[in-house]
């Protein structure tokens, strides 16, 4: 990973539905902040109180019939308040950044699963990032019908939870994609193993990110 303008670190978590994100979120967390990382937990759509008004919008099924051009607004809506309010301010600061998901989510969902045609989104993401890249990101992978299982058991289901499979089925191809694209980038996880043989994958990469702190965060 090339050393970043900021002393922080910015990682990003991304997965299709039921990958096991959150848990392992809190994994991650705890693992980092032992070590006396400063850490921003966040999330997106979402990570502000302005952005957690758009995530409403959008997960929320009384939003059918939102075009996919909507859609793909308000996550850069959501995602350009979150950068300027929280993100930038935190890795300015020194501290990391551990944000469940992230822009490789629009390109999975808005392009893969939607089918937004991918230079569109590159278009918004150079206007709302200005370059503004995550240092490594985490894709938790594993086969749909067991996420989708997974994601049942919770309950009720968001808007995009109600997608059918084949929709998940190319917001998968679209991640796997991205990581095979961006190898300096991206750790792929077997996410379909059990938690702990998963969070012992995720050891190596703590270890990783460890061995390369910089700044003040450290
Ligand atoms: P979550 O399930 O991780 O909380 O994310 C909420 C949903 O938002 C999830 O189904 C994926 C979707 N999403 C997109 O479609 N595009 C995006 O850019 C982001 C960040 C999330």
């Amino acid at each position: 990973m090339s050393q970043p303008a900021y002393p922080g670190r910015f990682i990003t978590l991304e997965g299709g539905e039921g990958a096991g994100k959150s848990t392992n979120a809190d994994y991650l967390a705890q693992r980092l902040e032992a070590a006396g990382i400063r850490l921003l937990r966040t999330r997106e759509p979402g990570g502000t109180a302005l952005g957690e008004r758009i995530r409403e919008l959008l997960l929320d099924t009384a939003s059918d019939g939102m075009h996919a051009d909507t859609e793909l607004l308000l996550m850069f809506a959501a995602r350009a308040q979150h950068i300027h309010e929280r993100i930038l301010p935190a890795l300015r600061a020194g501290a990391w950044v551990l944000c469940d998901r992230f822009t490789d989510a629009t390109y999975a969902y808005q392009g893969g699963g939607r089918g937004i045609d991918v230079a569109r989104i590159a278009q918004l993401e150079d206007w709302v990032q200005q370059g503004l890249q995550p240092d490594m990101t985490i894709l938790f992978d594993l086969p749909v019908e067991t996420g989708l299982a997974r994601a049942g058991a919770r309950g009720e289901l968001d808007r995009f939870e109600r997608e059918q499979q084949a929709f998940f089925e190319a917001v998968r191809q679209a991640y796997l994609q991205r990581a095979e694209r961006e190898p300096a980038r991206f750790r792929v996880v077997d996410a379909g193993q059990p938690l702990d043989a998963v969070q012992r994958q995720l050891d190596t990469l703590v270890d990783e990110l460890l061995a390369q702190r910089t700044g003040e965060g450290a």
